[in-house]
């Protein structure tokens, strides 16, 4: 997975915002966006480690918005900010690819579809919790911004760690880091495409 996988589709204007909560936190990631970019524009990175979480139901555009976040960042930034940027998912989390990438030159973590194959929290192998967690511990201590995606919850994951986290060290700086966990409410828009692809007929691609 990399910035290459990308939907060219998948833009804040592309986005139909379901409700005014949506419209909000649309207009709020993309000012975040250009924030970000400024500053490591201006100032190389950050100065401490930040998170986000954006979760919710299958098809509620959580992917979309990611993606249309880093593709802002790379419109506004330009070439160079795509080694700045490691696009990861689910399966690249713990994985050596994340250790081979997550150098220094690296500010911004983005983890798509987090714990994907997991039913329940409860569920989530000790292996991928792991690496999870030193994705976390890796981005506090190289001050990275960190997005992350799931269909669960922030608190949810956090406590699940807690219980893996020995002294309570990457908890205590998860608290630190996190800047929100925001639920994406909507439809599944998958249903929507769907349908309006039966209106075009059985052929059209
Ligand atoms: N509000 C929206 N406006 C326009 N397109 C949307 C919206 N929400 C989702 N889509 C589109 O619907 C499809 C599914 O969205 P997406 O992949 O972002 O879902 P998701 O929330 O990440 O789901 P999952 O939990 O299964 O990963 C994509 O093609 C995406 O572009
Ligand atoms: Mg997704």
């Amino acid at each position: 997975m990399g910035i290459e996988n990308i939907r060219k589709t998948s833009t804040f204007e592309s986005f139909v915002p379901p409700n005014e909560d949506t419209m909000l936190l649309v207009a709020g990631l993309e000012q975040l966006a250009n924030d970000l970019t400024i500053n490591i524009k201006n100032n190389g990175g950050f100065d401490h480690s930040r998170l986000i979480n954006l979760y919710g139901k299958p098809g509620t555009g959580k992917s979309h918005l990611l993606e249309a976040f880093v593709s802002q960042i790379i419109s506004k930034g330009g070439y160079e900010m795509t080694e700045k940027i490691l696009f990861l998912n689910d399966k690249d989390v713990g994985t050596w690819r994340y250790g081979l990438y997550n150098e220094r030159r690296v500010k911004i973590v983005t983890v798509d579809d987090l714990f994907a194959n997991n039913k329940s929290v409860n569920e989530i192998s000790s292996f991928d919790l792991k690496g999870f967690m030193d994705c976390i511990y890796r981005g506090y201590e190289t001050k990275q911004f960190i997005f992350v995606t799931s269909n669960f919850s922030l608190s949810g994951i956090t406590e699940i760690i807690a219980k893996q986290d020995g002294p309570g060290r990457i908890t205590s700086r998860l608290k630190e880091m996190t800047l929100s966990s925001i639920k994406l409410d909507g439809p599944d828009y998958r249903e929507i495409i769907a349908a309006k692809r039966i209106d075009k007929g059985p052929f059209a691609f």
